[in-house]
């Protein structure tokens, strides 16, 4: 047998990383700004960093509940070393199942796996609900590790034009963009992260939500689609804008339906990493399919989670005692956070800057061509947000109250620096 080719070293320390890997970016760009920030605020300069996506509190600390940290000290030490089962606990997926539902008839369609944040929970999407090639669908605005998932899975991202000439959702690009896609790769993955959707800040109303789960039930009759909820920051919507289960029910018609589900921002616990995906199916069949589905992608990436981390969260999601101290805990971060939306929506209209609705959640975007001049002009005066294709990114969840009139005169001053 001949052996392969190869092709002649043409430097003494060639890489062995495959080539796709050879050449990835160091940093995430987010985390180069939070690191500039940061060192020139160490300098003695005063900065107002709006890049991170974690609930800072006023004072600039991280902000933490303390009920989690209790809970996660109860954890017995020798339950906690033990590895957790591979899908996760029974009582903590029956937990968090509970948690998303609240109790509606949803939660007797559902089944679950546990996974590192919802990063995790949307690793398993894209990885078994897409054949390698195909792409994810998703808003023109998202959180951007969407696309690296999507790359180091060997899947991709297409998006639809996420607002329309009014200023709301635009259906009507979404669903065309979703019949072309299905055309082309015979089925569907839509990731949607509302509501306080990253990085827009928006929610879709109800009418919004309506258009789209029809959208999504008729397209689930022409080809095998999936719907998936991304709730990162669902905890610090208004409400109103949390009742999209009507809708699920309705695509579920025709869909599977998936949530993300996260610890990260709704117990302010970043650092354990606990989450899921829950799955829900009208079919008990098809259910038992899923659950397989990813006890075996649990198995061939992380094996099984963080089990201290899963067992404090089961104690805070069912003890009742724990659990109310949490959502009190919880309503004054949400408080902490509305009062800069309020703020910030207020001196944003004055100012007239142009932003989409906005009722909640760590971040906002303000429309400009050229936010790179604007990020850069507005760190001139110490003010750091992050520059996407066509906005800026505002993290209100990193800016102290007081801070919100400097930093929106500094957006103000950015965006008259690029007409
Ligand atoms: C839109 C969105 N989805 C999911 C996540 C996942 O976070 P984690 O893996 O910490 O749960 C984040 C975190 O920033 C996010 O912004």
């Amino acid at each position: 047998m001949t052996p392969p080719t190869t092709t002649p070293l043409s430097t003494p320390f060639p890489t062995s990383l495959i080539p796709a890997a050879a050449n990835r970016p160091a940093d995430d760009p987010i985390f180069v700004l939070n690191g500039e920030a940061r060192r020139r605020a160490a300098l003695g300069e005063s900065i107002v960093n709006a890049t991170l996506g974690a609930l800072m509190e006023d004072d600039g600390s991280l902000a933490v509940m303390p009920s989690v940290v209790e809970a996660i000290q109860r954890v017995p030490p020798k339950k906690g070393a033990s590895y957790a089962p591979i899908l996760g606990d029974a009582q903590f997926l029956k937990a968090v199942i509970h948690d998303v539902f609240d109790g509606h008839a949803l939660a007797g369609k559902s089944v679950a796996a546990a996974t590192p944040g919802g990063t995790g929970a949307l690793y398993h999407a894209v990885t078994c609900f897409l054949e390698a090639g195909q792409a994810l669908y998703t808003t023109s605005w998202y959180w951007s590790p969407y696309q690296t998932i999507a790359t180091h899975a060997q899947r991709e991202v297409k998006t639809f034009s996420m607002f329309g000439a009014d200023g709301r959702f635009d259906l009507a690009a979404f669903e065309s963009g979703l019949t072309d896609l299905i055309a082309r790769q015979g089925r569907a993955l839509i990731v949607f992260n509302f509501p306080c959707h990253n990085p827009t800040g928006y929610s879709l109303d109800e009418k919004e939500w309506a258009g789209v789960a029809e959208i999504v039930r008729k397209a689930g009759e022409t080809a095998p689609v999936t719907f998936l909820i991304d709730l990162a920051y669902a905890r610090f919507a208004p409400k109103q804008a949390q009742n999209w289960w009507a809708h699920a029910q309705r695509m579920l018609e025709t869909t599977t339906v998936l949530v993300a589900w996260t610890v990260s921002k709704a117990f302010a616990q970043y650092g354990a990493r606990v989450g899921a995906l829950v799955a829900v199916h009208n079919d008990p069949a098809e259910r038992q399919r899923l659950q397989n589905a990813l006890a075996y992608s649990c198995r061939g990436t992380w094996s099984n989670c963080n089990h201290v981390g899963l067992l404090a969260i089961s104690e805070l999601l069912d003890d009742p005692a724990m659990k109310s101290k949490a959502d009190v805990e919880r309503a004054r971060l949400i408080q902490l956070l509305d009062d800069r939306v309020t703020v910030f929506n207020r001196e944003a209209a004055r100012e007239r800057l142009r932003y989409p609705r906005y009722e909640g959640g760590f971040f906002v975007s303000v429309f400009t061509n050229d936010a790179e001049k604007v990020a850069a002009a507005m760190r001139e005066e110490g003010v750091f947000v992050v520059p996407m294709k066509g906005a800026v990114r505002v993290a209100l969840a990193s800016t102290p109250v007081r801070d919100i009139p400097r930093l929106v005169k500094a957006l103000k001053n950015g965006l008259n620096r690029t007409v």
